[in-house]
């Protein structure tokens, strides 16, 4: 897993004014909560005796600890100890990490790692349609697997697999595609592909009755980017009528991924056309689950020869080169050594005050595998 990313932690909507909300990202707990016009992202780890934040409750700005009352502001420096009395200003290290938010998409990225601003890569603007309420109509999906997070993203850029795994938009016809070569991006890669178009057959409900039936052709692009593990695929199954599937990936732990995402259509854009969407959407999730969640190794393997890719997989390659990529540069999470330190440590991730000020604090930062 990598630090110095951008990660989707949770829906605008569930993040309230009034109590924190507590997230798992990258095999740590973090408390989200909001203050003023701002969000704010800490650990969720108290520093003075390691009380969980998120059942913390909010009182000026602040986050109040649960187990003895200290208070926390917008940069996770302490400026309340109870116990001390409100005349004792707390030392600058009663401190915790405080990570970079944003809000795009109806969603909340948090920058987990200590770059600082002008080093960090922006959060993609992969998904335009999404202000565009006039010809777009969108819906929500979000959902959890029991699977890594490149194996995820490896299923969802593998044009190949919807011939076999998808009932609905697949069919077994000629997975062969008239393969475009792929476009290397400086964060991700692009490709468009021609497909044959599933059997009529396999099309059912609304979407069958408007398109054309001699259609043969369905043209598909994909891009992704590691800022944020995301990707958009779209669809176009005649002309002017296309859907998009925005999705970011954000891993739980190694093993447990959770996918925020969006379809929109350009076609049929009453809401009563949203259940039929929907439903077949939570059938292409379970679809690709039966297979990624079985895949083995749980972790993609270190070194490309340890499978048989071909130049079908050329898309799945080029994200795979970049986590690389990413890790070498020293930001990889050292996730063995992990697991036996946090028995008795907090580690955390560092942020941008920790790299500017790096002494005294109370919390460990994690450990990372040493870059190439
Ligand atoms: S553990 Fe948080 S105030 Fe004591
Ligand atoms: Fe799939």
């Amino acid at each position: 897993m990598l630090i110095n990313n951008w990660y989707v932690a949770a829906t605008a909507a569930e993040l309230q004014a009034d109590r924190p909300l507590g997230v798992r990202m990258l095999g740590m707990d973090f408390v989200l909560f909001r203050s003023g016009d701002g969000i704010t992202c800490l650990p969720d780890v108290c520093c003075h005796r390691g009380g969980a934040l998120s059942d913390g409750r909010l009182a000026a700005g602040c986050l109040a600890c649960p187990y003895h009352g200290w208070q926390f502001d917008a940069n996770g420096q302490c400026v309340l100890i109870p116990a001390l009395g409100a005349e004792v200003k707390p030392p600058r290290r009663a401190r915790l990490d405080a990570y970079p938010t944003a809000e795009k998409y109806g969603w909340i990225w948090v920058f987990l790692g200590d770059l600082p601003p002008a080093e960090r890569a922006p959060i993609p603007d992969l998904f335009p349609e999404y202000d565009d309420a006039a010809h777009w109509r969108l819906v929500p999906y979000r959902f959890e697997a029991a699977a890594n997070w490149v194996r995820m993203e490896e299923n969802s850029l593998d044009t190949i697999h919807t011939s076999f795994v998808h009932r609905r938009f697949g069919g077994r016809v000629d997975p062969k595609s008239a393969a475009a070569d792929i476009e290397l991006l400086p964060h991700g890669a692009r490709v468009r592909r021609e497909k044959h178009a599933p059997d009529a057959s396999a099309k059912s409900g609304d979407l069958a009755k408007l398109l054309p039936a001699n259609r043969t052709r369905t043209r598909v692009s994909l891009e992704f980017s590691i800022v944020g593990i995301c990707h958009r695929i779209q669809p176009t199954f005649s002309e002017g009528m296309s859907q998009i599937n925005f999705t970011a990936r954000t891993p739980i732990d190694e093993f447990h991924t959770r996918a925020f995402g969006w379809q929109a259509r350009n076609y049929l854009l009453g809401e009563e056309h949203d259940a039929e969407r929907i439903q077949g959407l939570e059938e292409a999730i379970a679809e690709d689950l039966r297979i990624v969640e079985k895949v083995r190794p749980r972790l993609t393997p270190p070194a490309l020869p340890e499978e048989f890719l071909t130049k079908a997989d050329s898309m799945e390659v080029a994200f795979r080169r970049l986590v690389r990529q990413w890790a070498g540069r020293g930001w990889e999470i050292d996730s063995e050594r992990y697991a036996v330190e946090s028995l008795r440590h907090v580690l955390v991730i560092p942020s941008p005050l920790r790299r500017a000020d790096p002494t005294n604090w109370v919390h460990r930062t994690v450990p990372l595998r040493a870059g190439s």
